[in-house]
């Protein structure tokens, strides 16, 4: 069974508005059918990237006034064919909630999922993009303080059932767990300390050991090179600076980025532009193993 990911068509992509400090209206205006065009040929590039690493693609038609769309990591939590659909903060992302349901409504009707639920009242949860499955650690990392409010957390917790890491956001600048924190499949975690509360960070430390944790720069970070995606041995990323290369490279791992400026442009990378639809609590290798 290849991996599957979700991706959205970039037909309706664009920076039209600002929720984050990454977002530059004024940039994309500046250049929009330039950018659009070189975002429709970065998602292509990525789209591509994840076939050629074994992946699936399922790709969902985009929607007028949902720019944001393209970032599905933020449309729900999933794991075991079980699917949480989020809730956005922002009442610009809040109209991508209905397409979103839609979208994971079609995948149950395929038999691709089992479930989808909904968040109860007042939690306030952004998918994948905050609650992020460590297969190795079987537990999930999620971050509250900026998009996810506790409630959120605590429903992501009590819907899986498993146990959950609370991790407090500290900047804006990384305003999602997604762009500062990767589990990577051989246990290593890839991660930017300083978008961590001091509490956060203990955390990570108490749970991942020194040997297995990867600190990004701030280079790394604004890359959006910790906003990766990894199959295998294979990770893919935002152009990445050569001494992040070198050392996943030294760890067994290749990889292999690709120009996501257009994206960037609105706070978000790799990661954020897929959602794995078949992430399990047991990936099939272990299974393997035991047998
Ligand atoms: N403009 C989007 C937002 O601010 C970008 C989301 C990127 N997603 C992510 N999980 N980092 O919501």
């Amino acid at each position: 069974m290849s991996p599957r990911f979700m991706m959205v068509d970039p037909a309706h992509y664009a920076v039209s508005y600002a929720i984050n400090p990454w977002m530059s209206p004024r940039l994309w205006q500046a250049d929009s059918e330039g950018l659009h065009a070189a975002a429709r040929a970065a998602s292509a590039n990525l789209a591509d990237a994840l076939r050629l690493a074994g992946a699936e693609i399922e790709m969902v038609a985009g929607h007028p006034g949902a720019p944001d769309l393209v970032f599905p990591a933020n449309a729900a939590t999933l794991l075991d064919r079980r699917v949480l659909l989020a809730r956005f903060l922002h009442p610009e992302r809040r109209v991508e909630e209905p397409v979103f349901a839609r979208a994971f409504a079609a995948l149950r009707e395929r038999d691709l999922v089992d479930e989808v639920a909904e968040l109860p009242e007042g939690a306030v949860q952004e998918g994948a993009g905050d609650a992020i499955f460590d297969a190795g650690r079987a537990l999930f990392w999620a971050a509250h303080g900026q998009r996810s409010n506790r409630q959120g957390l605590e429903a992501v917790a009590g819907f899986f059932g498993r146990e959950t890491v609370a991790l407090e956001l500290a900047t804006p600048k990384f305003y999602h767990l997604d762009t500062c924190f990767c589990p990577l499949p051989g246990g290593e975690v890839l991660y930017y300390p300083q978008a961590f509360t001091a509490e956060g960070q203990g955390l990570i430390r108490d749970r991942v050991d020194a040997s297995q944790r990867i600190e990004a720069s701030d280079e790394d970070a604004a890359r959006f090179c910790v906003n990766a995606v990894a199959i295998g041995r294979t990770v893919i990323m935002a152009q990445a600076a050569e001494r992040l290369r070198a050392t996943l490279a030294e760890r067994g791992y290749r990889v292999v980025d690709i120009d996501l400026a257009p994206f960037i442009l609105s706070g978000g990378g790799a990661y954020c532009m897929t959602l794995r639809l078949d992430r399990a609590a047991v990936e099939p290798a272990s299974l393997h193993r035991a047998a």
